[in-house]
């Protein structure tokens, strides 16, 4: 057991008294999460269970709901508090170690938990999309806002800024649907792609320097070009998903869902082009005195922007 594990197990007890859960916070996260009733719900780093009835409501009686944490004294706290709850059950396990069934959970919600798990982002964020349905949610949620989060844990920066944490959730696969960073809460949102299409989604390839384009009069370097390549063909196969859904007459709120992740998707996508035009074609226009290049991308923004 490591030091914060021990922290959780000896804490346990006294994390109701010192734990300042905002109701309202609370109330509205469920309101942008929009959960359907009869959802497959896990609740990682559940603690003593603050939001399991929250969750326990919206999953309602066709529903489950796991709460899941690594300290068995938490666990033990929330199953005194919450056992009665006919659709909720609990699970002591370690996020990072333990064997989640696969497109098992409809949603799954990590609140207060991401920075105890950010050294392992990448790991812990891959293996909630292996466990989450296509078309299935990943919730992270504070009901605190940012800085205070960091400042708990000692000034570092736990917590990043939500384009920073959709940058990383996007490279896994998911699509984001809403991202807040607000006074008093973080809430980010995503989605992952409603049907099987796994694309290939490899940030750890080094980046492809590419080409000077003929129509351009500076020679010009996007080190960009396969990550949009691969968000485009992501967001393409997402499209047609969504067209599956419809020909097969889902429900209008899901498929609504999901066009909000791929106009999310694009937006993202033109944020990264537009950042390499501005890091690389720019700065060599400037330098080569190209006023038809930097008139160009006044255009592009004025057009990015409408
Ligand atoms: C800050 S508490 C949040 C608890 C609860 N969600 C809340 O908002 O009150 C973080 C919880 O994550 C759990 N935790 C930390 N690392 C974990 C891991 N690797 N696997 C499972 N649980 C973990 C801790 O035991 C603790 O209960």
């Amino acid at each position: 057991m490591d030091k914060e594990h021990i922290f959780f197990e000896n804490y346990a007890r006294n994390w109701d008294r010192d734990r300042k859960a905002d109701a309202r916070v609370l109330s509205s996260f469920m309101e942008l999460a929009a959960i359907q009733p009869g959802s497959v719900i896990l609740d990682a780093g559940c603690g003593t269970g603050v939001f399991l009835p929250y969750l326990s409501a919206a999953a309602g009686p066709d529903g489950t709901v796991e709460g899941f944490d690594y300290s068995q004294q938490m666990i033990d706290v929330a199953k005194e508090k919450f056992s009665h709850l006919a659709n909720v059950t609990f699970t002591t396990g370690d996020v990072l170690k333990y064997h989640f069934p696969e497109k098992h959970y409809d949603v799954v919600c990590c609140l207060n938990f991401y920075p105890h798990v950010a050294n392992h982002s990448r790991e812990v964020i891959h293996r909630l999309y292996d466990a989450i349905v296509p078309g299935g949610m990943l919730l992270i949620m504070h009901d605190m806002p940012r800085k205070a989060v960091n400042a708990i844990h000692g000034g570092q920066p736990v917590l990043p800024p939500v384009d920073v944490l959709e940058e990383k959730l996007i490279s896994a696969g998911f699509s984001v649907v809403a991202a807040m960073d607000t006074d008093s809460f973080y809430f980010i949102k995503v989605i992952k792609a409603a049907d099987e299409a796994d694309f290939v989604y490899d940030d750890e390839e080094p980046p492809v320097q590419v080409d000077t384009h003929p129509a351009h009069h500076h020679a010009h370097h996007h080190t960009e070009t396969k990550r949009v390549l691969n968000r485009l063909s992501r967001i393409t196969g997402h499209i047609e998903a969504i067209k599956r859904m419809i020909e097969e007459d889902r429900d209008c709120s899901d498929v609504l869902v999901q066009l909000a992740a791929v106009h999310s998707a694009i937006a993202g996508v033109s944020r990264v082009i537009l950042k390499d035009h501005i890091d690389h074609c720019i700065v060599d226009a400037i330098q080569e005195h190209d006023t038809e290049a930097v008139e160009n991308l006044k255009k592009a923004i004025n057009t990015f922007v409408k």
